[in-house]
């Protein structure tokens, strides 16, 4: 197996964080790491594998003799800087949303569609919420989609380090009986949702709610299935959850659904109500397993219910680019 050079473009933020901790946990290959971010950021340092790595400014950098570049930085940045590294051919995995939607690049998720790699060298991953939503979609798409209705309740650091901070600063300040400040939402996050994220569109759709709905009838290239999202943002530091409504094209029975979701090696069946067990953020948040249950059939044996929690940083975001590298590993590198 290679011994890789890697980049991280991205590296202080929260996903470029839980990336360089997945890369030392998962012990995979690395020959050398670089660390890039802002120039504010410049000759910060950061463990890995024992040693001290400085955080350098991504400006005048070659990419040339590097393997694979993880990029996890914010749209606008993308499409600065990704455009030269894509045309040397460097290997890209991209956290960002600029090019998901685009036809030639691939939109992955290790478990559900890796297949679709290809000889792509520039791979994009989905957003937060879709990766949790089509791993749990995945082992029971065999009874077919019409539609899914979802809810989502998205943890603040989906927005990245800036909003976790504002977050916990609430808290203390509520704490201190001080006034509550927001800068990074358009109200205080803490102690209050907020049903926007993102911009809103002409049809009154967030961004965010389009990315759902886009990126999984991509993912599954079933442009047919219909979805209607409404994302939530929620006072709660890590950790996404879904109420997902499906309405099968096949009929299916609960235990159907559960055996299936019990086989995947990515998924942790929590459904015993009465045992006050049941997904949970505060279960996986650091955690690598989505949990899903409250599983509820609802109006025939074509329709169902359920929740599913997963970590945001990890498994929608860091983790679902490491396992794309992991694949890579085996069939390029
Ligand atoms: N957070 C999530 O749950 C999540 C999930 C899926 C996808 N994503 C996507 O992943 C990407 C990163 O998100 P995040 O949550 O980690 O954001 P973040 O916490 O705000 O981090 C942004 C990173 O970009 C760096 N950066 C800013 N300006 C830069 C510049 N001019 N040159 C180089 N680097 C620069 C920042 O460095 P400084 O610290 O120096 O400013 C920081 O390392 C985004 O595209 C986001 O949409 C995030």
């Amino acid at each position: 197996m290679s011994c890789l050079n890697i980049a991280i473009v991205g590296a202080t933020g929260a996903v470029g964080q839980e990336l360089i901790k997945i890369l030392e946990e998962r012990k995979f290959p690395v020959n050398n790491l670089s660390l890039f971010a802002s120039e504010k950021s410049e000759g910060r340092n950061f463990k890995f594998k024992g040693s001290e790595i400085s955080v350098r400014k991504l400006d005048y950098f070659d990419f040339k003799k590097t393997d694979l570049v993880f990029f996890a930085a914010k749209p606008f940045l993308s499409k600065t800087f990704l455009p030269e590294i894509i045309r040397a051919n460097i290997t890209t995995i991209d956290k960002s949303s600029t090019y998901r939607m685009e036809k030639n690049v691939p939109l992955v998720v290790p478990g559900v569609n890796e297949e679709s790699i290809g000889n792509a060298t520039h791979i994009a991953t989905p957003n937060c919420t879709t990766i949790q939503l089509v791993l749990v979609l995945q082992p029971i798409i065999k009874w077919g989609v019409e539609s899914l209705e979802i809810f989502s309740y998205q943890a603040v650091s989906g927005t990245g380090m800036s909003a976790l901070n504002e977050y916990l600063n609430q808290c203390r300040q509520f704490v201190d009986n001080k006034e509550v400040t927001n800068e990074v939402y358009p109200y205080r996050i803490f102690d209050n949702i907020l049903p926007h994220i993102g911009r809103f569109d002409e049809q009154g759709f967030s961004d965010e709610e389009r990315k759902l709905e886009n990126e999984t009838k991509k993912i599954f290239d079933l442009q047919e299935i219909k979805i209607f999202a409404t994302c939530i943002r929620v006072p709660v530091s890590r950790g996404h959850s879904i109420v997902v409504s499906l309405k099968t094209t096949k009929p299916a029975s609960i235990n159907d659904i559960i055996s299936e979701w019990k086989k995947s090696i990515y998924l942790e069946v929590a459904d015993d109500p009465e045992s006050n067990i049941y997904p949970m953020p505060m279960n996986v948040a650091c955690k690598d397993l989505v949990q899903v249950g409250r599983l509820r059939q609802t109006f025939n044996s074509n329709s169902f219910q359920f929740l599913c929690c997963g970590d945001n940083l990890r498994v929608g975001a860091a983790l679902n680019a490491v396992r794309i590298a992991e694949y890579l590993l085996k069939i390029r590198f």
